[in-house]
């Protein structure tokens, strides 16, 4: 899937916002070797180096590393998988926010991670859990099913594990989980009654693979119609997020 790196920053600077709660878990301390794996536009790397860290990034998509190379040029980014890469000196810390839900391949990332970390090193990272954006995903599915995208309607483009589920692969891998969290989080969407729309643009057209851009507009309102009841509170609209937190310790 390609980004748009733009509208990340634009209309979805929520992800950083709500990040920065996620930093604070870090418990960053200066001079700390550290790796933020899917940094997108690296404005939570930036924070991390602002704490005294000795900070890189990664991300799959090539658009998200330019356009943070471009912000903070005094930080390393590089594309990377984050469920296959390897580093060449091991980490105090890796780090991650909303972005382990596109990584289907969770064996892999919790390897590699494990494999990027030194002996007492740890992962703390937050992602979309089990049951997050459940109300978008159905509205998505039973419209693209309304109107005979049966296939669209099955795309499975997240992975969003239940604490237990993600838990036990941590603990499989070698890790000791200290502290793990699954909980609503209520999140704003910017522009009224388009920001279900925005939305589903920079994150969910892969449901819409092969729909026309015509077809996709009636679609996308049909979407935000079942949805208003559920998302619009007097005019501000919510996504049903769910989290999932956890802190794991290399042992
Ligand atoms: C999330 O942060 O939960 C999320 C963001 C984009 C797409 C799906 C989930």
């Amino acid at each position: 899937m390609k980004w748009n790196a733009d509208l990340y920053d634009d209309k979805h600077s929520f992800v950083s916002q709500f990040g920065a709660s996620v930093v604070e878990l870090l418990n960053v301390k200066p001079g700390e070797h550290i790796l933020d794996i899917g940094c997108g536009t690296g404005d939570l790397t930036h924070q991390i180096q602002q704490l005294g860290a000795d900070v890189s990034g990664t991300d799959y998509s090539a658009e998200m590393i330019a356009q943070a190379r471009f912000k903070y040029p005094t930080i390393n980014f590089e594309v990377a998988d984050a469920a296959s890469f390897t580093v060449e000196y091991p980490y105090d810390a890796v780090f991650s926010n909303a972005a382990l839900h596109w990584v289907h391949n969770a064996g892999g990332v919790i390897k590699s991670v494990y494999e990027a970390l030194k002996p007492g090193g740890r992962f703390v990272a937050e992602m979309g859990g089990k049951g997050n954006i459940g109300r978008l995903r159905a509205a998505i599915k039973q419209v693209l099913q309304q109107h005979g995208y049966h296939q669209q309607a099955e795309t499975q483009v997240w992975y969003f594990p239940s604490l237990g589920e993600y838990s036990s692969l941590l603990e499989r891998q070698g890790f000791r989980v200290t502290f793990a969290s699954h909980f609503d989080r209520k999140t704003p969407l910017q522009d009224g009654n388009q920001g279900v729309a925005k939305w589903i643009k920079m994150f969910g057209a892969q449901y819409f693979t092969g729909v026309s851009d015509a077809v996709q507009l009636q679609l996308v309102q049909e979407i935000t119609d079942l949805l208003e009841p559920h998302y619009n509170e007097n005019g501000q609209w919510y996504a049903d997020y769910k989290r999932l937190r956890f802190i794991a310790i290399k042992e």
